[in-house]
């Protein structure tokens, strides 16, 4: 009978048998998939692994602290971690269209990368985190919502970087990943990670990315996650997170009136995110995320909570 352990087994002679002595690059988000295929490939072929993890100055609070800890102190991997927050911030200057903002996004990042890597002498590999799903999308997926919004992942740079990939998950699905995550020893924290955007909070700022949106959006958003897993909804919901609204409205503080701005939270139930349907949390964890965010985060004077369904609305908001 087919178990997790078996396939890690199998998966690790067979990346071995490919690899031979040559070098493999990761690209390390923090998500689960990429996560997964890091300590897979380590534990396969060890210090012939690189990983790199490019903290683009877009992530939730505390990931990037999280990814080092995991990866280099925990499992001891080689990590390469480049803060490229002020090069993204620069460029994203002034953009508030949400493909404008990935495409920018995307490239900076494929050129982070190149650059990166280039400074590893004979790689031969590129490990990446393809699901199964993803596989069949790109092969019979080819309705008008495949260009609603670009996915970006790493595309197009095993080409330019004349890399072969490995994908090691191409046959499973993301509850089989987290079952792999688990055998392979990786925290909780990763392995229940709610899916997060490779355009990360930028797409959730609609107009402008700044430091003090940025900073706004991270505070309450920390504040949806810490309350939801008090609450233990987290892992009832497929995504739960705060988004800041480019509008401000009227408000009153002791005496003083207040014109601030607007957090909507989003949370939603989904098994693909194909479709999804807003969350039914109890008013009683709604509330405490409304006082909080308001009351901790300077800059927020109103709270509203998202009641759209996927579709025809998104689950993003951009
Ligand atoms: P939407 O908003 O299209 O999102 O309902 C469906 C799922 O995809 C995620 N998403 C993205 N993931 N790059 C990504 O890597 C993106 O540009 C992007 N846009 C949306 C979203 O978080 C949800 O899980």
């Amino acid at each position: 009978t087919w178990t997790m352990k078996s396939f890690v087994e199998s998966a690790i002679t067979a990346i071995r048998e490919k690899v031979g002595s040559d070098r493999v690059l990761c690209a390390l988000s923090g998500g689960v998939d990429s996560s997964v295929v890091a300590v897979l490939l380590h534990k396969a072929v060890g210090e012939q692994l690189q990983c790199i993890f490019v903290n683009n100055g877009l992530l939730r609070k505390g990931e990037a602290e999280t990814v080092e800890r995991v990866f280099r102190d925990h499992f001891e991997m080689p990590l390469v971690s480049i803060n490229a927050t002020d090069l993204f911030l620069s460029r994203l200057k002034g953009v508030t269209d949400p493909e404008q903002k990935r495409k920018i996004i995307g490239n900076l990042f494929i050129e982070i990368f190149e650059r990166e890597a280039s400074k590893l002498q004979g790689t031969r590999y590129l490990a990446q985190g393809t699901l199964y799903p993803d596989v069949i999308e790109s092969v019979s997926f080819k309705g008008p919502s495949a260009t609603i919004k670009t996915h970006h992942n790493v595309g197009g740079l095993p080409e330019r970087m004349k890399l072969e990939l490995i994908e090691p998950l191409r046959e499973l699905f993301k509850d089989e990943v987290r079952q792999l995550g688990r055998e392979l020893g990786l925290p909780e924290r990763i392995v229940m990670r709610h899916p997060f955007p490779g355009p990360g909070l930028a797409i959730r700022i609609l107009g402008e990315v700044t430091p003090e949106n940025l900073r706004i959006l991270r505070q309450a958003d920390a504040i949806v996650l810490e309350e939801l897993e008090a609450a233990n909804w987290d892992n009832r919901v497929w995504q739960a997170f705060a988004v800041l609204l480019p509008v401000r409205s009227v408000g009153v503080m002791g005496d003083e009136r207040t014109y601030e701005q607007v957090v909507a939270i989003r949370a939603v139930e989904s098994v693909d995110a194909m479709t999804a349907d807003w969350a039914r949390m109890p008013y009683q964890l709604l509330a405490r995320l409304s006082n909080r965010i308001i009351n901790e985060v300077s800059g927020v004077n109103r709270v509203v909570y998202d009641i759209s369904s996927k579709p025809p609305s998104t689950i993003e908001w951009e």
